[in-house]
């Protein structure tokens, strides 16, 4: 049974410090902190998580983009786990988008990220997988890997699009209604 991980809050000196490598994916303890990892993430209702935030220093992120109350416009996919991940920018087309942080509650803003990013890793089976994303799913990969470098998304925002959960939400449905209207 996978246990729920406690999550570092900002503040937290293992947020800001640079993750290592994985050296064997087939270790009993790596295999365990995936299963721990996504089970934190589902319960915390997350698009993604990185190790340092549950206090791992290896370089393990879970991609899991779904709707939630958090991100009522993320798409549907199965989560994943990548280790050692390994980035790439294609092109150099950026988007602003709303990000928010489990281990920091209550704040949203919006950073520029690349549109398109390519991505080696390797899956808890130990295979390498490349695969190409864009759009939001681009965006937690991103998002997953600056925690592996100590950096948050707060680093990166626009600080006056900082807003509370409460604006957030607040402009995510005027966004909803907008759109609606349009059809
Ligand atoms: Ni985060």
């Amino acid at each position: 049974m996978a246990r729920l991980l406690q999550i570092a809050q900002i503040g937290s000196p293992i947020l800001r410090q640079q993750a290592q490598e994985v050296p064997s994916v087939h270790d009993p303890a790596i295999q365990t902190l995936i299963e721990d990892m996504m089970a934190t993430c589902e319960e915390a209702d997350g698009v993604g998580i990185a190790a340092p935030q549950v206090y791992s220093p290896f370089r393990v992120i879970i991609v899991a983009s779904k709707p939630s109350p958090r991100y009522p416009n993320a798409p549907m996919m199965k989560p994943m786990a990548m280790i050692n991940p390994n980035m790439e920018f294609i092109g150099d087309e950026m988007e602003e988008d709303w990000e928010g942080c489990l281990s920091i509650p209550g704040l949203r803003g919006k950073v520029r990220r690349a549109k398109r990013i390519g991505l080696a890793y390797r899956g808890p089976d130990g295979f390498i997988v490349s695969a190409d994303y864009d759009g939001f799913v681009a965006r937690i990969v991103q998002h997953e890997i600056d925690h592996l470098n100590g950096t948050m998304f707060v680093d990166r925002a626009d600080p006056k699009s900082f807003a509370s959960e409460k604006e957030y939400q607040r402009v995510m449905k005027e966004e909803q209604k907008r759109r609606e209207e349009k059809v």
